[in-house]
């Protein structure tokens, strides 16, 4: 049986034969913001069902395919649509799209998700920077054997590896200005990750809150701890697509958290794309400075 490692470099094999420009950055779009995906220029759409080794998701509002091409100048992969643990996919599963990610020579990748909002001083629709996060999901997404192979830039691949910066501060600081200049307003939070797929209890909000969470949902944290593994930089947009449950007097159902991605669809558009070019910017100038720093020995 091939390993992990050699199916990531399969589906990359795949990837690169639709689409020979190597990605810098990757987009991982959350629940109802797959629309943004229309964004990308001189496009190549490959179906998720076509990639050797890559799931595919049965959650209405993920439409599983891999877009690759340019904006503003930079070669970008879009993920729109990903797959979730609570789908009873594996965390080897869950992650593989990360993996490939970054075997295609992506140094950053930005990630964005539909949460639930815990800080009450966020109101639905809000788009929020993630500054941290709690994996409440009861696993990690490197489980299992490490596999060094992974580690593409220097330092990265260790069976233990640091997550104190998991959310870059660098590209956090790049996203808040460029929200200023727009005038759509940016809150950092930390982003819990639950296992999904009931939404939670009020009392577990409640708990969440005192834990120190802003923000609750099913997605993103093993994504990220993947990309930390390999050494991708990673910046974290929830939008707030409802309150948490207890939060305000009513329930919580999907179709509403689907529509609020259309509701902020302009703003959001605006920010990401806007921070294409600067994330880039930003994450290729450290790997220039790994790759002197290798060279220089
Ligand atoms: N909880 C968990 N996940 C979510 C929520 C929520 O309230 N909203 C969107 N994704």
């Amino acid at each position: 049986m091939t390993d992990h490692y050699t199916r990531a470099l399969a589906a990359a094999a795949y990837v690169r034969s639709m689409h020979r420009a190597e990605p810098r950055l990757a987009i991982i779009l959350g629940s109802g913001l797959g629309n943004f995906a229309t964004q990308v220029e001189a496009a190549t759409t490959i179906d998720y069902g076509e990639i050797p080794g890559w799931p595919v998701s049965t959650v209405e509002g993920h439409s599983g395919r891999l877009v690759l091409g340019t904006m503003g100048g930079v070669n970008v992969v879009v993920m729109q649509g990903r797959v979730h643990a609570y789908e009873g996919y594996s965390m080897n599963e869950v992650t593989f799209p990360m993996r490939v990610l970054g075997l295609l020579g992506c140094t950053a990748v930005m990630v964005t998700n539909a949460a639930g909002g815990i800080n009450k001083s966020y109101g639905e629709g809000a788009l929020v920077a993630i500054s941290d996060h709690i994996n409440l999901t009861g696993t990690n997404a490197a489980l299992g054997r490490n596999e060094p192979r992974f580690g593409l830039r220097k330092g990265a691949g260790q069976r233990f590896f640091d997550m104190s910066d998991a959310y870059s501060p660098k590209l956090r600081k790049l996203a808040h200005a460029e929200a200023e200049r727009q005038g759509i307003p940016l809150p950092e939070g930390v982003y819990l990750a639950v296992l999904g797929p009931s939404y939670e209890t009020p009392a577990e909000i409640r708990a969440f809150r005192v834990l120190g969470a802003d923000l609750v949902g099913m997605s993103t944290v093993h994504e990220v701890i993947v990309a930390r593994h390999m050494g991708i930089e990673v910046l974290g947009i929830s939008l707030v697509t409802n309150m948490a449950a207890g939060v305000m007097d009513q329930a919580i159902n999907h179709a509403e958290v689907m529509e609020m991605g259309r509701r902020v669809e302009a703003q959001f558009t605006s920010l990401v794309k806007a921070l294409v070019p600067q994330v880039a910017a930003a994450t290729a100038q450290d790997a220039r400075t790994k790759d002197d720093c290798e060279a220089r020995g």
